[in-house]
């Protein structure tokens, strides 16, 4: 009997070790370092299907550079997170928190794709996936469900169905014959996985796999999946909210700037093609502490409604708080408007909430939070047809923005009257019908508000 070989792998980054450690050097958690059984079995005839594809040499000239052939997924959200739809033989790994909606967006992809999918699931009954397919409303004869959570089974099954498109709902719940440790700890997710995305390549069919990922945003322990797959998709939002951002966080056929937004509502999710509708909230008098920002996310410009309260501290220490916003950001800019413009807001709580749920990191919003925070500090509403789009700069000054053009061109198509934007934007106001003001310094703002 051949002698059981252990390893130490951490749970929470995949970091290997030849012995116990109570702290991972790697990623400083605690008491994640587990030891995992990885005695591997010889490998039996029959599991993986051979290749289809023969591997030969290649000279650089011969190889065909002729654009990607990609499936439409038939859900132009996805499509443009992928960079125009699925390569054939490709591996995309979805990652989400769990509850988010991960194995909803798959399921309702897979009842709309006009091939054969076979959609795996290791985590819910066949009864419960029905009565999702039936909440979404839509029926396919061509999509198939197998639950099965052991891979060499699955291959089994894959040899004779022999799918146009594998769904694997997820990772943490596959193991493999060839390796001893528990389903979902590291050795097995890694060996998993390794045999699904060798049967992909050998086979062309294109998998897309789910991974829950932990709070700390890493694809629970397989974080070392993600140098192996072709693609990397982030699923992500507020639970309390409705909206679902797809990103691609790694994307070898395409770019990884563009974003996916979704709507989760009673029948699946729907897809949101124009976000600055939705984003920004409807109330028709002004109010003050909200202004609206221009930002953009990949390519495409959306507007967002950013809210503060600032009111006086009950507390010593006064608090600041941010939904959707780096709080530090928050605090670099309460510091510039106490500095430039001598505010005393040290003494006052300050909260800030960019509606919707969404997460915004493009920095060109930091005029209307600048904006927003002094209309609620000084009580004077912004009018609701007032945009804004500058970055502020720990001087003062306000700093021009990337495709200022577009972010125009958006907050005029959706009827606003002015656009604020730093005086160093170099644009021809002339080709806009709004109106354009430029402004270079933060203290400017005060006459405006
Ligand atoms: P789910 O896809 O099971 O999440 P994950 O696979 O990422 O764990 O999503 C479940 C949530 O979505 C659940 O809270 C209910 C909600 N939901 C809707 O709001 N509408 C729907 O039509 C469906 C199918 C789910
Ligand atoms: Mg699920």
């Amino acid at each position: 009997m051949a002698k059981t070989k252990t390893t130490y792998y951490c749970q929470n980054c995949g970091t290997q070790y030849s012995k116990w450690v109570g702290q991972c050097q790697v990623c400083k958690e605690w008491n994640t370092v587990v030891e995992e059984v990885v005695s591997k079995k010889e490998q039996k005839k029959g599991g993986i299907p051979a290749g289809k594809i023969s591997k030969k040499i290649w000279d650089l000239s011969e190889i065909d550079t002729k654009e990607e052939y990609r499936i439409p997924t038939n859900n132009t959200e996805l499509d443009r997170v992928l960079g125009g739809g699925i390569v054939p033989g490709s591996v995309i790994l979805l990652g989400g928190e769990p509850g988010i909606g991960k194995s909803t967006l798959m399921l309702q992809i897979a009842l709309h794709l006009p091939f054969h999918t076979l959609y795996v699931s290791g985590e819910e009954s066949p009864k419960q996936i029905r009565m999702r397919a039936e909440r979404i409303g839509y029926e396919n004869p061509n999509m198939k469900l197998l639950f099965e959570t052991n891979t060499q089974k699955i291959f089994h099954q894959l040899e004779k169905f022999q799918p146009d498109i594998l769904v694997i709902d997820s990772i943490q719940t596959l193991h493999t014959d060839y390796i001893e440790s528990s389903p979902g700890s590291v050795s097995q997710i890694r060996e998993s996985a390794s045999e699904i995305i060798q049967y992909a390549k050998s086979t062309g069919t294109p998998v897309f796999i789910i991974g829950h990922i932990n709070k700390e945003g890493q694809i629970a322990g397989p974080k070392v999946l993600e140098h192996m797959v072709d693609t990397v998709l982030q699923f992500e939002g507020d639970r309390n909210h409705l909206f679902r951002i797809l990103r691609a966080s790694k994307n070898r056929f395409g770019a990884t700037s563009e974003i996916g937004i979704f709507e989760m509502y009673n029948k699946g999710l729907r897809e949101v093609s124009n976000p600055s509708n939705i984003l920004l909230s409807t109330h028709s008098e002004d109010l003050s502490g909200t202004a609206i920002a221009v930002a953009t996310e990949g390519i495409r410009p959306i507007l967002v409604e950013v809210q503060a309260l600032v009111s006086s501290a009950v507390y010593g220490t006064p608090q600041r708080s941010t939904t959707g916003y780096d709080i530090k950001r928050l605090h670099m800019i309460l510091a510039v408007l106490e500095k430039r413009m001598g505010f005393k807001l040290a003494a006052k709580d300050v909260f800030l909430n960019i509606t919707g749920g969404i997460k915004i990191d493009d920095p060109a919003i930091d005029l209307a939070v600048a904006a927003a925070i002094l209309s609620s500090n000084n009580d004077l509403p912004i009018p609701s047809s007032w945009a804004f789009a500058g970055e502020v700069g720990l001087t003062g000054e306000v700093r021009p923005v990337t495709r200022i053009e577009q972010r125009i061109g958006e907050a005029e198509k959706l009827g606003f009257e002015k656009i604020f934007i730093s005086a160093h934007n170099k644009i021809n106001p002339a080709d806009f019908k709004i109106e354009i003001k430029g402004i270079s310094e933060i203290r400017d703002l005060n006459e405006i508000i």
